[in-house]
């Protein structure tokens, strides 16, 4: 907030407004200023201790309509805002349903490869971060003007299938699969690798299976389409909840025709070398094991594929960056990548970043799909949303849409706690956990802003033109209009950061400063301007909650 205006004025002989910009802070202690700018910072290049620098530029900024006053401490310069000035902005706030967007990222394409589901395998909890983290991203860099291309690198290649096609053959059929559902898919998976503990010969079968898709047998293929339609289908019951959408599904088997020119400038380099018959690079010199890319039997690997991946995006979409939302489980993978993308002189090579992201884990230990010990997304999305109706049921029985509201408060709790935290941390998956309804959670935040709209409802018409803006200079609405008018800068932080959490957080801080100020204040008050003003304040925050929300995936009931 008055970032801009401040450095502009605070440039000097030797400070451009754009490092003093990037130098400013918000004071960890409000009553240490609004906004301070550490001076030793500047100290070398301006050859002059903190103090004298904060001296020299506390009379550029006394002056300006904004500042309240200003103070040097210890080498800080501490600018405390006009809380009048600050409330004049709300206006463009509440006049504008959409808060904190922009056209910056104007021009740029970013590539964003995220939930790339494995088909035939089941969607389970730990497939969520992936796919809200990833989401929420594609989101958030649309809303910064960015164009965002949302790519699910499906695995739809792999000895997964020759996997199913033995089990399909020896205990079910086409027929039956295709009938049924991703459960019974699962099942079959399942079984297989009890059996094949037992019979390992089943695992030669499989191989075979597999090489017959590899080579277009026709039956094979049958099994395969099959697959990838249960699989197909049941994901996108689970995104079309979630609000999930691609603009590509070019997976691994789309590229099995375009891996041989990698291959073949991989050779011209000198770079493919022979190592027991399979073909791999040397990544000896960066501390890394080698990057094998083509089996002795010929076979092609995932590495392979995402190399043909990564010229494909460049190629198609010239991308400014491209993410990979994958878990840090694969942190050697992408090192690799990305390392042979430089040594191909691949043009993107420098825009190539991992967003990484921490384990989900169960209570009793890890997941493990071949032992059948996962728990589905469908399931717990059913279980948040059964508990928001039980709610609703109990406080609001009279709510019109109460199969619709109860959909978004559960589904939301689900996202909501997917996002919470720093992408890293891993999970410990707690059904507790994620249907509590209290505290930082998403239907806390969605029951705020359904306060927010009622009292907008009973207030009524506003007139904000002549809202009394002196009414809201008392402390709670200056933090509410404070945290309103920093959400762009979270939004920015978040893109920058590719961490959605910074707008969880905000939306959350924002909601709890906001019903502090709701029990502080009445808004719908008999005095015209007193109410015009806390109407326009209410409005900025309902603006503000909802856009947070929408950048996350999550739905804004306007009742509750
Ligand atoms: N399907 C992979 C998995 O579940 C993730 C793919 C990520 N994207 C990529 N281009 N490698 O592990």
């Amino acid at each position: 907030m008055f970032e801009k205006e401040l450095s502009l004025a605070l440039a000097a002989s030797g400070l451009s407004a754009e490092d003093i910009q990037n130098a400013l802070e918000t004071p960890k202690d409000a009553k240490m200023g609004d906004i301070c700018l550490p001076c030793f910072k500047f100290s070398r290049a301006l050859r002059q201790a903190p103090q004298a620098i904060a001296q020299s530029l506390l009379p550029r900024v006394e002056g300006l309509p904004f500042v309240e006053k200003a103070e040097c401490v210890s080498g800080y310069l501490n600018v405390y805002f006009s809380r009048l000035a600050v409330a004049a902005r709300l206006a463009e706030i509440a006049n504008s349903e959409v808060v904190g967007a922009s056209d910056e990222g104007k021009g740029k394409t970013i590539c964003i490869d995220y939930s790339s589901v494995n088909i035939a395998k089941p969607f389970h909890i730990g497939h969520l971060s992936t796919t809200v983290i990833g989401g929420a991203l594609y989101r958030i860099f649309k809303h910064l003007g960015y164009n965002a291309v949302g790519i699910n690198h499906l695995g739809d290649w792999g000895t997964q299938f020759g996997k199913l096609i033995v089990a399909t053959e020896k205990w079910s059929s086409l027929e039956e699969v295709a009938s049924g559902d991703e459960y019974f898919l699962n099942s079959l998976y399942v079984r297989y690798h009890s059996e094949a503990k037992l019979h390992p010969e089943l695992d030669d079968e499989a191989r075979a299976w597999f090489k017959r898709i590899e080579d277009g047998d026709k039956a094979a293929l049958a099994y395969f389409d099959v697959f990838k339609d249960v699989t197909m289908r049941a994901v996108e019951k689970v995104y079309s909840r979630l609000k999930i959408s691609f603009d590509s599904y070019a997976g691994e088997s789309f590229y099995n025709d375009k891996m041989q020119p990698c291959l073949d400038i991989l050779k011209q380099k000198g770079l493919l070398k022979q190592s027991e018959g399979a073909w791999v690079v040397d990544l000896d010199e960066y501390g890394m094991p080698p990057c094998l890319l083509v089996k002795a039997d010929g076979a092609t690997l995932y590495a392979t594929r995402d190399l043909a991946a990564a010229y494909y995006r460049k190629q198609t979409y010239d991308f400014f960056k491209c993410l990979y939302v994958v878990a840090y489980q694969q942190n050697l993978h992408f090192k690799q990548l990305f390392q042979v993308l430089k040594l191909m002189d691949f043009a993107g090579a420098d825009d190539m970043e991992h967003v990484a992201f921490g384990m989900v884990s169960m209570e009793d230990g890890a997941m493990s799909t071949r032992n059948g010990r996962v728990i589905w997304l469908q399931e717990v999305l059913d279980k948040a949303v059964a508990k928001a109706a039980a709610i609703i049921e109990e406080k609001n029985p009279s709510l019109q849409n109460k199969a619709q509201v109860a959909e978004s408060v559960g589904v939301g709790a689900v996202v909501f706690s997917a996002l919470w935290n720093n992408r890293i941390k891993d999970i410990v998956f707690s059904y507790d956990k994620v249907l509590s309804f209290e505290g930082e959670t998403a239907p806390y935040v969605q029951y705020t802003y359904a306060r927010a709209a009622s009292a907008l409802r009973k207030g009524g018409d506003a007139n904000f033109s002549s809202a009394d803006l002196s009414a809201l200079t008392d402390d709670e609405s200056y933090d509410v209009i404070k945290s309103v008018l920093g959400f762009a800068d979270s939004v920015r932080q978040a893109a920058k950061l590719r961490e959605p959490c910074v707008i969880t957080r905000h939306i959350v801080d924002l909601a709890s400063k906001f019903n502090r100020f709701y029990i502080g204040h009445r808004i719908v008050v008999d005095e015209a301007p007193v109410r015009n003003a806390r109407m326009l304040l209410t409005l900025a925050v309902k603006n503000t909650i909802r856009t947070g929300l929408a950048l996350l995936g999550i739905d804004a009931p306007e009742e509750m």
